[in-house]
This record gives C-alpha cells, sequence and structure tokens, in this order.
C-alpha cells in the first residue's frame, strides 16, 4: 500500500520511517518532507507540496493510488484535511475538523472537560481583554495563567508570576493581536504546580489504546528555565508515573474526554494528547493535542514493535477492539532536539550539518531530521528551529542518555546547541 505522511518535523521522519518496516507498506512519501525523509532509503521520498496545500495533496493522493494519508501537524488538521480527503473518499488517518477543534480551540476544549467533569485548571474565558483585566483586578492574589484561544505554536500561553505580568499578557493577545485571530478570546487559567507529562492515546472514538507515557521538555535551557519551544527533547517511559496512574488516566480523564466528544456528535478517530499536570490531588489536564507530540513520537515509536500501518486503519475502521495489546522495546528511548542558534526565537539557516553519518554508527540510535534540506551539490544543511531528533535506546535512563549524547557530540554545525539535561527529571525517581 502506498503511504503518504503530510508534514517535515522530526515526528514524520519517525512515521514514515516506522510505517517503512510494515510488511504491507509499499513507497511512501513525506510532504514536504526534510533531508532525513528524502534519504532515509529507497522507500521513502519526499514530494514538494505543502501541507496546507489539500487540493495538490488529493491530486497526490489519488494520482499515486495512496491507500492511507498520515496527518502530522495541528494546522492541516484544524484545517480540516480529513474531512477534505473524506469527501473525496480517501482513507486519512487523523481527526476531522470538529475533533480537531480539542487542540485548536482552548475554549471549546475546556467545555468537553467539564462536560465531562475531567479534572482541569479552573478557568474563565473572555472576549475582551477588558473583561480579562476587569476579572484580575478583583481577584488579585490568585496566580493565573493566560492563555489565546486559538493555536499559536506554543507561544499564546503565559505562566505569570503577578498581576503586571498578566495585564501584559492579556494586551499582548488583545491589544497588540500579536497571535491575530487565535486571540479573539482569551483565558485566564487557575496557575498549577507538579511534574508536567504527555500521555496519547490512539483512538477510535470507541476503543482507547493508551500509549506509554512519556516526559516533554518545553523550556528552551537547562533546568527547565528559559523561554517556552515546541519542545527540546523527550524520553518514554518515564518512571514519574506507574501503571496504577497510568490506569487512572484512562478511567479519569481518556474514558469520560472521548464519552463527552461523542455526546456533542463528535468522534473522534486519531491520537489524543493529553499535556498533564500531576498536582499533588490528581493528574489534571492542561491541554489536549489532536496528533503526536513533536518531539514526544521520535522516542515512542522508537520503541513501539505493533505494526503501525495497522493500528492507523483500525482507527479508520472504528476496530481498534481487535487488535492485538500493543507491543513495546522494554528499553528506554531518550530523544536529545538539536537546535539552531537563537532558537525559539530566530536564527539563520543553510549551515551545512556534519558528521551525521558517524552519529548514525552510535549503536542503538536513529537520527531523525526536522529542520533540514539539501543542496543541489548534496550538502545536508540546517533549515529550521530544530534541526534533529538525535534518539538513543539504553537498558536504563542513564544509559539511552549516554547513548543519546554520544551520538550528539558526532554532529556540528555553525551554531548548533542543545539542552544536556534530557531525561534528568527521571533521575529523581
Ligand atoms: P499548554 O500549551 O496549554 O500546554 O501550555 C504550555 C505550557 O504552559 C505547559 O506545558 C505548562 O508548562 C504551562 N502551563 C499551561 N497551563 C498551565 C497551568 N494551568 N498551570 C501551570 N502551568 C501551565
Ligand atoms: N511536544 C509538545 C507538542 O508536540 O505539542
Amino acid at each position: 500500500m502506498n503511504i503518504l505522511v503530510i508534514g517535515s518535523g522530526g515526528r514524520e521522519h519517525a512515521l514514515a520511517w516506522k510505517l517503512a518496516q510494515s510488511s504491507r507498506a509499499g513507497r511512501i512519501f513525506v510532504a514536504p518532507g526534510n533531508a532525513g525523509t528524502a534519504t532515509d532509503g529507497t522507500d521513502i521520498e519526499n514530494v514538494p507540496i505543502k501541507e496546507t496545500n489539500f487540493p495538490e495533496l488529493i491530486k497526490f493522493a489519488k494520482e499515486n493510488k495512496i491507500g492511507l494519508t498520515v496527518v502530522g501537524p495541528e494546522i492541516p488538521l484544524c484545517a480540516g484535511i480529513v474531512d477534505a480527503f473524506q469527501s473525496e473518499k480517501l482513507r486519512i488517518f487523523g481527526p476531522n475538523k470538529a475533533a480537531a477543534q480539542i487542540e485548536g480551540s482552548k475554549v471549546f476544549c475546556k467545555e468537553i472537560l467539564r462536560k465531562g467533569s475531567v479534572p482541569t485548571a479552573a478557568h474563565h474565558a473572555f472576549h475582551t481583554g477588558g473583561e480579562a483585566i476587569q476579572f484580575l483586578d478583583n481577584n488579585r492574589d490568585i496566580p493565573f495563567v493566560v492563555k489565546a484561544d486559538g493555536l499559536a505554536a506554543g507561544k499564546g500561553v503565559f505562566v505569570c508570576s503577578d498581576q503586571a505580568e498578566a495585564v501584559d499578557a492579556i494586551e499582548r493577545i488583545t491589544k497588540n493581536r500579536e497571535f491575530g485571530s487565535a486571540g479573539d478570546r482569551i483565558i485566564l487559567e487557575e496557575r498549577l504546580n507538579g511534574q508536567e507529562v504527555s500521555v496519547l492515546a490512539i483512538t477510535d472514538g470507541a476503543t482507547i489504546l493508551t500509549l506509554q507515557p512519556a516526559q516533554d521538555h518545553k523550556a528552551a535551557y537547562d533546568g527547565d528555565i528559559g523561554p517556552n519551544t515546541g519542545g527540546m527533547g523527550a524520553y518514554s517511559p518515564t518512571p514519574i508515573l506507574n501503571d496504577t496512574t497510568l490506569h487512572w488516566i484512562e478511567e479519569h480523564i481518556f474514558v469520560p474526554t472521548i464519552h463527552a466528544l461523542n455526546c456533542s456528535e463528535i468522534r473522534f478517530r486519531g491520537v489524543l494528547y493529553a499535556g498533564l499536570m500531576l498536582t499533588k490531588q490528581e493528574p489534571k489536564v492542561l491541554e489536549y493535542n489532536a496528533r503526536f507530540g513533536d518531539p514526544e513520537c521520535q522516542p515512542l515509536l522508537l520503541r513501539l514493535k505493533t505494526d503501525l500501518l495497522d493500528i492507523f486503519e483500525a482507527t479508520i475502521d472504528g476496530t481498534l477492539d481487535r487488535l492485538p495489546l500493543l507491543e513495546w522495546d522494554n528499553r528506554t528511548a531518550v530523544c536529545v532536539v538539536m537546535a539552531s542558534k537563537g532558537y525559539p526565537g530566530s536564527y539563520e539557516k543553510g549551515f551545512p550539518v556534519r558528521g551525521l553519518a558517524e552519529a548514525a554508527n552510535v549503536p542503538n540510535t536513529k537520527i531523525f531530521h526536522a529542520g533540514t534540506a539539501i543542496r543541489e551539490d548534496g550538502t545536508i544543511i540546517s533549515n529550521g528551529g530544530r534541526v534533529l531528533s538525535v534518539t538513543g535506546l539504553g537498558d536504563s535512563v542513564s544509559e539511552a542518555k549516554l547513548t543519546a549524547y554520544t551520538a550528539v557530540k558526532c554532529i556540528r554545525w555553525d551554531g548548533a546547541w542543545c539542552r544536556k539535561d534530557i531525561s534528568d527529571k527521571a533521575l529523581s525517581y
């Protein structure tokens, strides 16, 4: 079966690489892909079509007899790519536009959480900055998190330490319109404390297959300081969640969420990603995403043994209940993101990336590409903020960390940097 993967990050490289291992996979196309998907083997090739160009993607899928399309990023999902493909009778993995709102609108997400009585931070939603500031004035002692309602590439969330910061965040969203229409509505949310964990589940809207837990590292610098990023590294499994808590999360978070969506006549088929805070009382939902996390997807897929094509097809067909239990490599996978100088702010592109072959020779590693491109002379160059996801396996967290960083040390380009403490959160457990 020919497969089309949509997106160009480390997540999409991992998806294409894993799908290529299926005995039923034919040619795998990645639109638009990166240098990693262009060079990973003869089965995988890039197609120069943007992830939001639905008419061209649909035309390509028809002309190349694509039996399954898999969508990586949130932007095409929230813009309705699944509905567009389905109306052309094309098979596609991912939630439709209505279901993807769980990521595309934080107000919608909170409404579903309320309907399902799912634990989450208390919140208030507003249409104008004036109303939000008025509310702050009346609640001076509560520490708030300010959020833009819509998609803002992880940048529309402000964890504020005082009232002045909260007012500034509200003005950036509503007055300066830094996030455009994503700021048409605004949320003030109770600030929670605890460890953060990512728990992803694959669901056809009836059966829920919870994946092994992972931990992301969203802050730019070691020790979780600095600005928020798309994620500077992740590892799985994490000792901060035991099986009992994972079952609790299934029962009290995923099940009532899917139920509340079904009650709203929304059937979610795809990956439901819960960003959770393990508070003193219980795990609470910080956010939902409607897709695999990047970089969480990379360590998860390095450990998943089950055929991913079978999982995706069963999700589309609504037959996940008939799939055998998922099988995992028991080892730990640690993924370190190597980034361009300046990321998550502005950065330069186009620097030759050296040492990739040497890194690939480190046993038990896989180098997934993100922001990379190939020059005409064949040189691989940096082409984004997050450039590589260097992922290693080991019998313990520290061994997996050592493997990943051994490979990282082989790679260099002008301005390359990474966090040095990915997976250290596990060490205190
Ligand atoms: P979100 O995109 O909603 O997950 O928010 C991005 C990041 O902001 C999260 O990963 C948390 O670190 C932080 N955050 C979001 N909501 C809260 C909250 N209610 N309390 C504390 N931190 C939060
Ligand atoms: N790693 C965070 C995200 O994918 O949203």
